[in-house]
């Protein structure tokens, strides 16, 4: 292979599927898995010397464009094969590895189109490729070394190409996002310079499935319960805010996309720096932006003058009449559009990196985001998420009292510069039995709303839909929207 070298896994296989172009196979090796690549066929010296001869034909011949089709390249590589007299027995397996070489991502792709992976970790040439399997855990070795700094970096060139984000020995560190064939979202880390790479390229993909988890999917995997899902559920639908945080990669962007599903009827409006949030296509009624910022190689380009960001489609959507505002992640000063969106009685919902709620409400208070301490009683809920060995969990869930507008007595309180919050905490997570736990009798904004036997409504309904097995999103939007009709009859 062109650029790269299998080392095969050992010990037994234990699974096997199909991914793009290839199949896939799991072996049980030592403690851990390795993840192994299986291409059509064997890749021999001899098919090697042809792929090459083929791939050069072509290029000498400039036949290929770059949007062509997989059946028209298929008949360019027999014609190849053809002129150039490859030898009947190998013309399968030459045909097989050029077409895949010229797919969008070479060797990669079997590897980038695998939805199960979590993520695909390059750690540059002459090392194995690592994966994040959603089944099998982290950090699998596979089977496939690059064997060329040259090949891999013009893989990964091509896709930056492709988005229009430079990587290159001036601009050494790039993200970039693309969406795949099937709908997958990729999202690309990458380090090219040896200027500041021991071993570049180091790149990072994080892949997300083409549909977003659905709630009665977190409940099977008992990330949330059915009846903290109805509680989160039932507050969004009434105007309260929902604020989920957490570590790196804990699931919160997750857990937000699933909740929306569950609010086919009402107008959403999202605003995003990456297109993480998806809606299913019957999801009509929604504006879903996301920001064309300007990186100081665009200074003085056509268009580079109008770079869009966060906080201007924040803006836009106040004006856009939502019924929910939806920040995919608050980072910055766009933090106080949602409030003011929410303060003017929109629901909302944002994710927000800390640790913990403390955390969160001094970052949010602190210097650089700047939210004066009365405006954090936009905030209602916070829900915290944890990435634990088993899987991730919803780790509390804490509404936010504040104490000015409501004294109430609460059990525990913080004050935030000044500020007094009350901190009751409804929901979390219990080790024993690995289940999130919620007493909705200790919610506050539940007391004020009323709605206590139709949040246990609702989780029974999304217990049912789980142990049925009914996990896609649409499915999942078309229970939902059933039983809100059920609700309105007579
Ligand atoms: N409950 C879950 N069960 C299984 N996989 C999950 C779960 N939640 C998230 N994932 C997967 O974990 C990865 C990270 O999830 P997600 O993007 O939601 O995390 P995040 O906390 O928003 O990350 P970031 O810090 O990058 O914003 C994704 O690939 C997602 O599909
Ligand atoms: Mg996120």
């Amino acid at each position: 292979m062109l650029g790269f070298r299998i080392e095969p896994c050992r010990g037994s296989a234990v699974e096997e599927y199909a991914s793009e172009g290839a199949r896939v196979r799991i072996y049980r090796e030592g403690g851990g898995y390795c993840y192994a690549v299986e291409y059509a066929f064997p890749y021999l010296e001899a098919v090697g010397e042809y792929v090459y001869k083929v791939v050069e034909y072509l290029t000498a011949h400039q036949l290929v464009r770059p949007s062509i089709t997989r059946d028209e390249l298929g008949k360019l590589v027999d014609m190849a094969v053809r002129e150039l007299g490859v030898p009947r027995q190998l013309r399968a397996a030459v045909r097989y590895f050029v077409q895949l070489e010229a797919a969008e991502y070479s060797y990669l792709t079997p590897l980038l189109y695998d939805t199960r992976l979590e993520n695909v970790n390059i750690n540059g040439v002459d090392v194995p490729i690592y994966v994040d399997h959603r089944d099998y855990g982290y950090n699998l070795r596979t089977n496939i070394v690059p064997a060329s700094r040259e090949a891999l970096v013009k893989i990964v060139g091509r896709v930056y190409a492709e988005t229009g984000r430079p990587l290159n020995e001036q601009y050494p560190i790039q993200d970039t996002y693309v969406r795949l064939r099937n709908g997958a979202l990729l999202r690309f880390a990458a380090v090219i310079s040896q200027r500041v790479a021991r071993n570049p390229p180091y790149v990072s993909v994080r892949i997300q499935p083409p549909s977003p988890i659905s709630p009665t999917e977190l409940v099977r995997r008992r990330t949330v319960s059915p009846l903290a899902a109805a509680y989160l559920w039932y507050l969004l639908e009434h105007y309260k805010s929902v604020m989920i945080i957490g570590g790196t990669a804990s699931g919160k962007t997750t857990l937000l996309n699933s909740l929306l599903l569950l609010l086919p009827h009402k107008r959403l409006a999202v605003a995003e720096e990456t297109p993480e949030i998806r809606m299913p296509p019957s999801y009509q009624n929604a504006v879903m932006l996301f920001t064309s910022p300007m990186y100081d190689y665009m200074r003085g380009l056509p268009g580079s003058e109008s770079a869009i960001y966060l906080i201007d489609l924040v803006k836009y959507i106040l004006r856009a009449r939502p019924d929910i505002v939806v920040i995919g992640e608050s980072r910055g000063r766009e933090v106080h559009e949602l409030i003011q969106g929410i303060l003017v009685g929109h629901g909302g919902a944002t994710t927000f990196h800390a640790e913990d709620v403390v955390e969160a409400l001094v970052r949010l208070t602190g210097e650089a985001i700047g939210v004066s301490p009365d405006q954090l009683s936009a905030f209602h809920v916070i829900v915290t998420m944890k990435k634990l060995e088993r899987g991730r969990r919803v780790a509390s869930i804490t509404e936010l009292v504040w104490l000015r507008a409501h004294p109430l007595s609460a059990p525990a309180k913080i004050t935030v510069r000044g500020e007094e919050f009350g901190l009751v905490t409804v929901g979390w997570y219990n080790q024993q039995t690995d289940a999130v736990e919620v007493d909705l009798r200790r919610s506050f904004w539940l007391q004020r709303l009323g709605g206590h036997d139709e949040v246990l409504r609702r989780a029974e309904l999304l217990a049912a839909l789980a142990d049925r097995g009914i996990v896609g999103a649409e499915e999942v939007g078309a229970a939902v929207r059933r039983y809100y009709d059920q609700l309105r009859k007579p």
